[in-house]
């Protein structure tokens, strides 16, 4: 991992050379001293690593380059690499060199700061190694859902995020002004995905999602990114199927890449290891209501969408990964193909995560019935009129088919075990905030 200039390490590789001269450059993670020598711990991309700035061995000039390099100061330097088991990464530059790049005054973020400073100055906050971890994990988890896909034969397809309808319910949408008249911001690709699958059948995208989401939850992102995927000719198993393959592929490739990360962020890794190695559980709703009424004690009318604290119990209590299938009718969206055995429930699946971190995944296999989706929608009032290009899926050659939608920064959020899923986004957007 050498960077671009032939000169400079990182400072992982200086540690792993272990021993003579090395130049390396970065930002400083915190420094202290006195008149005649600085400690000034590096921090790259790579490692933190501290480095002794001493008065007599470097020039005049270096000096007081170094008496000038606070918390965030960007600099060169060249120097000794020596192993020092009382350094906090176990090694120590000895300084020959030190140029400072770019002064950092006035820092503003101190130790033990409140969330809300931390919010506000998201942009600073980023360096922190905290969210540089969160960072790098998200980064494995993207590409992991590319590969996934890739490896199991989808093609990536974009759909539009100006849209005319609403698909998940009209309370969450944004409505955007479009020359004159009312557009909705991205709820799902789901409506644009369908008919694209007569064409490319098995098809995949990441893309920003937007919910106007009034809570204030831990959960909540009013602009998340939405791994998506829509499949022709696929059973109701198939998609539960690849939604758990998805997971478990993500998962390893984290254990793989981002043990150091997971370790910062102190994340167990038994239950990740167990998510990656055992089959999820599956049970229905029914079978659900069941469950938390035997084990929880908690009595739930058969109807009801499980709320978050049902979803919580029923992570306790399986502490899996939960895939509850056959949701009634009534509380999930107008394209959810009925049970062929049970007309009041649906063909819909939620992927439950465990350590109560709600729902991940949610997916079902299509309506195929014209006349039923027209019904449900105007159930729901709106003018399946309105709905014509995407009924014409039904209209023209229509097949078995399902997908589902994956909240990529909820999946974060629970590997590393975030309390807010703010963290899992660089710059979240909420109800209450859209600064930085
Ligand atoms: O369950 P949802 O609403 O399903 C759909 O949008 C389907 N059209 C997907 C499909 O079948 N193609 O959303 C899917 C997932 C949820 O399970 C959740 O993980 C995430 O999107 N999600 C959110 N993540 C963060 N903030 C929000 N406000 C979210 N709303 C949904
Ligand atoms: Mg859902």
């Amino acid at each position: 991992m050498t960077a671009k200039s032939e000169k400079f390490i990182h400072i992982k590789d200086a540690m792993k050379k272990g021993h003579g001269l090395v130049h390396i450059r970065g930002w400083c993670y915190r420094a202290r001293g006195n008149s005649a020598l600085r400690f000034i711990v590096a921090r790259d991309v790579t490692e933190i690593i501290q480095c002794v700035v001493e008065k007599s061995v470097v020039s005049p000039a270096d000096w007081e380059d170094a008496l000038k390099t606070d918390v965030e100061a960007s600099f060169e330097l060249s120097g000794e690499i020596v192993e020092d088991k009382r350094a906090p990464t176990g090694y120590e530059i000895k300084v020959k060199e030190f140029k400072l790049i770019g002064e950092s005054v006035g820092w503003p973020i101190q130790k033990d700061q409140s969330t809300e400073l931390l919010a506000d100055n998201k942009h600073l906050w980023l360096r922190s190694r905290y969210t540089t971890s969160i960072l790098k994990i998200r980064s494995t988890v993207f590409g992991a859902i590319d590969e996934y896909f890739r490896k199991e034969g989808f093609y990536e397809y974009q759909s539009p995020i100006f849209q005319a309808t609403q698909a998940e319910g009209g309370s969450t949408l944004f409505s955007v002004n479009y020359f004159g008249r009312p557009v909705y911001l991205a709820q799902t690709w789901q409506l644009y995905a369908e008919p694209a699958i007569f064409s490319l059948e098995k098809i995949y995208c990441i893309a920003p999602s937007f919910r106007a989401e009034k809570s204030k939850t831990s959960r909540h992102l009013t602009e998340y990114w939405h791994a998506e995927m829509e499949v022709a000719w696929a059973t109701f198993k198939d998609i539960q199927d690849y939604g758990e393959g998805l997971i478990k592929h993500v998962v390893k490739r984290v254990l793989e890449h981002n043990l150091e990360e997971l370790k910062i962020l102190n994340r167990d890794l038994k239950i990740l290891e167990k998510v990656r190695d055992e089959p999820f559980i599956r049970i229905t709703y029914t079978e659900a209501l069941a469950i938390l009424k035997e084990k929880a004690n908690m009595e739930i009318e058969w109807g009801k969408d499980l709320r978050t604290f049902e979803e919580d119990e029923l992570s306790k209590i399986n502490g899996h990964f939960t895939i509850v299938t056959e949701y009634p009718k009534v509380v999930k969206a107008f394209y959810m193909k009925e049970t062929e055995s049970n007309p009041l429930t649906v063909n819909g699946c939620d992927f439950v995560a465990p350590e109560c971190y709600g729902e991940i995944i949610g997916g079902s296999e299509r309506e195929s019935d014209l006349e039923k989706i027209k019904e449900r929608l105007k159930a729901q009032g709106e003018d399946p009129e309105n709905y014509n290009f995407y009924l014409d899926t039904r209209r023209y050659g229509s097949v078995p088919h399902g997908g589902f939608g994956m909240g990529v920064e909820r999946l974060i959020s629970w590997i590393c075990r975030l309390e807010n899923i703010k963290d899992a986004i660089p710059f979240p957007r909420t109800m209450l905030r859209v600064n930085p």
